[in-house]
């Protein structure tokens, strides 16, 4: 806690705009983003594909894709220190230090011609100033500390020669190698199958406490969050249309986004995989529609839903909708039968 600026939150992001030139137009997958991660807090950002969510945190650490995207406006108060306007170099430094970030794919971060434990060693050594063997020792602990099998052996071997799951152990040793205050996990377990994906999860949310980590975890996959986070962020075509402590969203969501998230039902053939119940997909952001960019979807939009469109609003003790109907929805409490 004492580092923290006035004892304010960890992360701060205030009216994030991401904008893509594209064909002469010009359009914002991130439109007016803002959040707040606390000091040891989990907070899951949830929506369907294609809602913004990787370009936000890609954003935050200015990872986003350069010459497609860049960022048009907002600010990223990390500690009190803006990430957006900070000098790169200074940014450089900060991440793998102090903010991590994990991946769906662990292979497009992982070097396929490096040895794995060399691969965690290299962050200590640039970050921390440990030797090369230190800080292969370090990655020897590490690998233990994820739970990987024979970690000393494992620490010899290329990510080829490893599985799934213990490519994304690799990859989240080497994510908190440098003990960061703030891990950004971008669906780290969305290429996995479900067994392993429950051992990742649980593996994440032990180290987040043990650590005294924040956590801020991307996915398409509410009820998965809504077992593990704080807090919960909605996602919907570029902007975050609910935000609430994560038993407030289970118990009175009051958006229909979020009603539709949570409204899903099992796969034939396949109970463990969920079925949207929700009709059509998130729209382009180069073509939003007019007003709330879910009403064309929505089995609760009226006239205005499509001339106007909704901004924040707190409901109270934490918790925020986007959406004019948000009584009648937290009423309903259920996404209507279709
Ligand atoms: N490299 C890119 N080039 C062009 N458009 C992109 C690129 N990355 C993302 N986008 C646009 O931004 C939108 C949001 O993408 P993304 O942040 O990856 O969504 P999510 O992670 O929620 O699935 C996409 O639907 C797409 O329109
Ligand atoms: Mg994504």
């Amino acid at each position: 806690m004492t580092a923290d600026q006035g004892g304010g939150p960890l992360l701060r992001v205030e009216d994030l705009v991401v904008e893509i030139p594209r064909d002469g137009m010009v359009s914002t997958p991130v439109d007016g983003v803002s959040f707040e991660v606390g000091s040891r807090e989990s907070v899951g950002v949830v929506g369907e594909s294609g809602c913004g969510k990787s370009l936000t945190a890609l954003a935050l650490l200015r990872l986003h894709p350069r010459g497609a995207a860049h960022i048009r406006r907002g600010r990223a108060l990390f500690r009190g220190e803006d990430l957006l306007a900070m000098d790169i170099d200074r940014l450089r430094k900060w991440r793998g230090r102090r903010i991590s970030m994990v991946f769906q794919e662990p292979m497009t971060s992982l070097n396929p011609v490096f040895q794995c434990g060399d691969q965690i060693a290299e962050g200590m050594q640039v970050h921390l100033g440990l030797s090369r063997q230190q800080a292969r020792d370090r990655a020897i602990s590490l690998l233990e500390e994820v739970g990987m099998d024979h970690p000393a052996r494992r620490a010899g071997q290329y990510p080829h020669e490893l599985s799934g799951g213990m490519r994304q152990r690799v990859m989240i040793a080497m994510a908190i190698a440098c003990s960061p205050d703030l891990l950004l996990a971008d669906e780290p377990t969305t290429a996995l199958d479900v067994t392993v994906q429950a051992r990742i999860l649980d593996l994440l949310e032990r180290l987040q406490e043990e650590r005294a980590m924040s956590l801020l975890h991307i996915t398409h996959d509410l009820a998965l969050v809504s077992q593990r986070s704080n807090r919960i962020l909605v996602m919907y075509s570029g902007r975050i249309v609910e935000s609430a402590k994560t038993a407030q969203l289970v118990a009175e969501a009051a958006h229909p986004y979020t009603l539709g998230l949570f409204a899903c039902r099992p796969r034939l053939g396949d109970r463990r995989r969920r079925l949207s119940l929700i009709e059509g997909s998130v729209p382009d952001p180069a073509h939003r529609p007019q007003g709330c960019a879910f009403h064309p979807r929505c089995p609760f939009a009226t006239a205005r839903c499509g001339q106007e469109r909704p901004e924040m609003q707190s409901l109270g003790a934490g918790h925020a909708v986007a959406c004019f109907e948000a009584e009648r929805v937290r009423e309903a409490g259920r996404w209507p039968d279709a």
